[in-house]
């Protein structure tokens, strides 16, 4: 462990899989007491944290509900106390040409992307605030800096936090919380594999695009992430860090 965290309690949406697992084992690897908050099982990453000797602690919120959020809020507090870091990792990614976008699929995305956002930092801020420290991060995306064709309401949605991120920075930095995002370019993950790698080769097609020439991976955003959960990021804020590989656009 390297401790820099000792102390601190966090919370993580999305972090039974994928990039937000990698989230939670290294805040954990940090000292940071987890709260997992996933509408799927996170018992792998309870087990990954504990078998190492950390803190962790699961729920299942779905970020879309505010009832949800609530329970959250209770529930971390009981268990560890006031949130000091809340990271906003859960988010869908359907690949969906415009003209079959639905209105409903629209809505969708909007609303597990974005409006969760406005839900989590209205539940967790105003502790942060009180203590006079906190970080607030939220995962973009690099597609957001390019554009990607086949999910523009995915693309928009990740803007949209970009946004949302950059003004509340404005207003809190003075009560000593930040607020930054991590712009991951292509990933693997399973939903990666099994969902939009299906029809074309996208993670050899991006590999060639980067200057780091290789596939990423979750453990590839942990660094970052802690960077920015931790004291030596404390003059950073409404920043996004993209870490693509140094993904050129072409
Ligand atoms: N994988 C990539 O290439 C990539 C690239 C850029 C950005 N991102 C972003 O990173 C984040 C994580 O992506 P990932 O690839 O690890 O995805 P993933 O599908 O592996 O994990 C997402 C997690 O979020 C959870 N989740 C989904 N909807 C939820 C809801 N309503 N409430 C609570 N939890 C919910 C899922 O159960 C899952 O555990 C997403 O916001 C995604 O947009 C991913």
């Amino acid at each position: 462990m390297n401790g820099r965290l000792k102390g601190k309690v966090a919370i993580v949406t999305g972090g039974a899989s994928g990039i937000g697992q990698a989230f939670c084992l290294r805040l954990a690897q940090e000292g940071t007491a987890v709260a997992i908050a996933d509408i799927a099982d996170a018992r792998e990453t309870v087990d990954l944290i504990r078998r190492d000797d950390g803190v962790a602690w699961a729920t299942r919120c779905d970020q879309t509900s505010p009832r949800d959020i609530e329970a959250l809020r209770a529930g971390v507090t009981e268990t560890f106390g006031a949130a000091d870091i809340l990271v906003h990792c859960a988010g869908i990614y359907p690949m969906q040409p415009f003209e079959n976008i639905s209105y409903y699929d629209w809505q969708r995305v909007m609303s597990v992307n974005v409006d969760s956002a406005y839900h989590l930092t209205q539940a967790f801020l105003p502790a942060m605030k009180d203590k006079g420290w906190g970080r607030i991060v939220c995962v973009a995306s690099a597609a957001f800096h390019g554009g990607v064709g086949g999910c523009s309401h995915y693309v928009a949605s990740k803007g949209a936090l970009i946004g949302f991120a950059r003004s509340l920075a404005s207003e809190v930095g003075q009560y000593g919380v930040t607020v930054n995002l991590i712009a991951p370019g292509l990933v693997r993950t399973k939903t990666t594999e099994s969902g939009i790698q299906q029809e074309q080769n996208w993670f050899e097609a991006l590999r060639q695009q980067q200057c780091v020439k290789r596939v990423m991976v979750p453990a590839d955003l942990a660094g970052p992430l802690a960077f920015l959960a931790s004291d030596d990021s404390a003059f950073v804020t409404g920043q996004t860090l993209l870490v693509d590989g140094g993904w050129r656009f072409s």
